[in-house]
């Protein structure tokens, strides 16, 4: 029976209102599927399931590369290819003998990390936002926030993954070409950038790699990511034009000592944003500029909203808001960071003008701030 027929069989709704309902729920329904197998993406990520899928195998091949208990892996590998995230590649009615797989579209998505189809961020993001929820309950109880670190190692690695793609392959390659001045600023000799906010560091790391003589230094509040960054650094050979620092974003960055800042998709993050505008504003030699960006949010708020504003209300409500909340006296931004909101910033900061840069990005926008 529907939501619908049950509705109508109590004869007291009007039977729009009943119709409506029904609607409701089945969203709610088909919103409980998705949260769930969100979580099953999850546990595959974590436990390198998708990667035991290399080469397709049986339940108990795949438990031997992974590690994880045969009955488990049986049970998961089932489920997945019920939900059409894994595939069958031997049909077998033995369960034993049935051998599963990926197809070229599901590893792009599940098992390659480094592919631009990779879905490995929007795994841990949403099981770091779900494992963090007792917590953000009891903020939201208590009127008090939560810092980054406090969502713990999932969101910090998702969200680097979330990006990633973007500054290895657009940053220096497509953005700072939009960016004319930004670029000719970041192309003087000895030139050096401030990335704030900036996270595991692969902006930071992409600017101090886009020419030699850049360097860039990497500010952020949380350690954990300031030592995913130094690490990475490492990794990429550039340790000694990538700087790291664990600093709050209002600290004194220097006065005079960079030809431009960044603000990658953190600004809307931090509790004191004006205070971080001033106090990066300081920090840029004279003919300096500010990079920021940041949500593409509507210009005003309204009801039914498209499926990015449906994403940054909820990243807002779980994870934004709490995070801009974090200290006594938060601006409190949140997620829905619209223009309206980085003008009067800028302008508080003691910037003259803000721009908006002509990037194209589905979930972000770009501004430039002249002080
Ligand atoms: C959404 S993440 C963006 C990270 C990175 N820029 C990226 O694009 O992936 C926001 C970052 O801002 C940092 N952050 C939040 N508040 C801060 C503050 N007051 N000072 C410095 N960093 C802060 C967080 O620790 C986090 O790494």
């Amino acid at each position: 029976m529907t939501a619908v027929d049950a509705a109508a069989e109590v004869g007291e709704l009007d039977a729009a209102v009943a119709e409506q309902a029904g609607e409701l729920v089945e969203r709610l329904f088909g919103h409980t599927i998705a949260t769930l197998e969100m979580a099953t993406i999850w546990l595959g990520t974590r436990l390198g399931l998708y990667d035991a899928l290399a080469a397709p195998g049986t339940a108990a091949e795949v438990a031997q590369r992974s590690g994880v208990l045969e009955r488990y892996v049986r049970e998961w590998l089932e489920q997945q290819a019920i939900a059409g995230l894994v595939s069958v590649v031997e049909p077998a009615t033995d369960p034993d003998a049935r051998t599963f797989g990926l197809s070229a579209p599901q590893r792009l998505v599940l098992a390659d990390a480094s592919s631009p189809f990779s879905g490995g961020s929007l795994a841990l993001l949403s099981g770091g936002c779900g494992a963090a929820l007792p917590h953000v309950l009891e903020a939201w109880r208590a009127g008090t926030g939560m810092s980054f670190g406090a969502y713990g190692d999932d969101v910090r690695e998702g969200q680097g993954l979330f990006n990633k793609g973007d500054y290895d392959e657009r940053l220096v390659q497509d953005w700072l070409p939009a960016l004319p001045e930004v670029d000719a600023l970041l192309s003087r000799d000895g030139a050096r950038a401030l990335d704030v906010g900036c996270g595991v560091g692969w902006s930071t790391i992409a600017l101090a790699g886009a020419r030699a003589g850049l360097s860039a230094v990497g500010v952020d509040l949380d350690e954990a990511s300031v030592m995913d960054a130094r690490a990475n650094a490492v990794d990429a050979g550039l340790a000694d034009r990538a700087r790291f620092e664990v600093a709050a974003s209002d600290a004194d960055h220097g006065t005079s000592a960079y030809d431009v800042a960044f603000f990658f998709e953190s600004l809307h993050d931090m509790a004191h944003p004006i205070e971080a505008l001033t106090a990066v504003r300081r920090a840029l030699r004279p003919d300096g500029r500010v990079v920021v960006m940041d949500e593409r949010a509507e210009e005003e708020f309204a009801p039914d909203g498209s499926p990015l504003e449906r994403l940054l209300g909820a990243c807002s409500v779980l994870h934004c808001l709490p995070v801009g909340l974090a200290e006594p006296g938060s601006a409190g931004t949140g997620a829905m960071f619209r223009p309206s909101t980085m003008r009067a910033y800028a302008e508080a900061a003691g910037f003259s003008e803000v721009r908006t840069a002509p990037i194209e990005h589905d979930f972000m926008r770009f501004y430039v701030l002249v002080p």
